[in-house]
């Protein structure tokens, strides 16, 4: 399934250099630029929408991005190139390759790009010491940076878990059966309204069930990414080194292979 891939790949498009005889050095410098990382997808033999120059693809099929995801899939299947304006995206919807991806390999050849590690341990570890001397620059982050960056992950927890119990809220209201049975499990699970208990909520399989089907149809994070740390080939892929990997969550679980009825809140799937 996976092999270290030989060599990483030129973005250069070599279809614009004919073009280019006899203009102005000048000229076709700032040209090549702009094209230069399109082409890409093609040389690996990708599917993909054509890309615009300085645009990319963004937006080609439908102007939301994870409705995109969903016709595009339909359109070149399970794995697809397209370009966030001008950074190449290879497109993973393929389950084995995902399991390669975000599973097996996530640590040796793939980064999830925004911050790896164990965030509040590296910004413990980065706090100032002392206070930064006249005309020293200040070295590592001070208390005031350490709470605005908790402020942050906080928020990005609340949004998450706000959307998450707002969706929950609407599929039980418009699926009253489940609702009923849930509550049947509640009231087993602590009767007599008894106080809620970490152990016993652990084992409510059904309010499992629910949360998990809620969260299959409306992703809080629609898309996730991972940057390919060195040239991987897993399966028939080549992912060269500095490739950004997007996994398009909303469209892998409304994926009709893998959920028959995908629109449809079932949480006994
Ligand atoms: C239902 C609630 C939540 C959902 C659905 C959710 C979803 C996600 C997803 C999909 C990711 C990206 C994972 C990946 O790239 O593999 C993520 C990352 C993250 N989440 Fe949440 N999240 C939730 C709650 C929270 C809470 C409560 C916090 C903090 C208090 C939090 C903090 C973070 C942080 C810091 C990351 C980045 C981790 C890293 O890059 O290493 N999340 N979350």
């Amino acid at each position: 399934m996976l092999g270290r891939g030989s060599g990483s790949s030129s973005l250069r498009d070599n279809k614009l250099e004919p073009l280019l005889q006899g203009i102005q050095p000048e000229f076709t410098s700032g040209l090549r630029y702009s094209y230069r990382p399109y082409g890409i997808f093609e040389k690996l033999g990708i599917p993909g929408p054509k890309p615009y120059i300085y645009l990319g693809t963004v937006g080609r099929h439908h102007k939301v991005y994870y409705e995109d995801d969903v016709l595009s899939a339909k359109k070149y299947g399970k794995v697809w190139g397209t370009y966030e304006f001008r950074t190449p995206m290879l497109v993973v919807m393929d389950p084995e390759m995902l399991k390669t991806i975000l599973v097996k390999e996530c640590f040796t050849y793939f980064t999830n790009r925004r911050n790896p590690g164990d965030i509040l341990q590296n910004l413990i570890n980065s706090q100032t010491a002392s206070k930064p001397s006249k005309g020293q620059p200040t070295q590592g982050l001070s208390d005031h940076e350490i709470s605005t960056q908790v402020t942050m992950m906080m928020f990005a927890g609340y949004e998450t878990s706000n959307i998450t119990l707002a969706f929950l809220a609407y599929n039980l209201a418009t699926n009253p059966e489940v609702m009923k049975r849930l509550q049947e499990e509640i009231d087993s699970t602590f009767p007599d309204k008894g106080a809620v208990q970490y152990e016993a909520l652990l084992q409510m399989e059904y309010l499992d069930c629910v949360v998990n089907e809620s969260l299959r149809l409306y992703p809080p994070a629609g898309r996730l990414d991972r940057v390919a740390k060195e040239t991987v080939k897993i399966g028939d892929i080549t992912i060269p080194k500095d490739m950004l990997v997007m996994v398009p969550v909303y469209a892998l679980q409304r994926d009709p292979e893998l959920w028959p009825q995908p629109e449809e809140f079932r949480p006994d799937r």
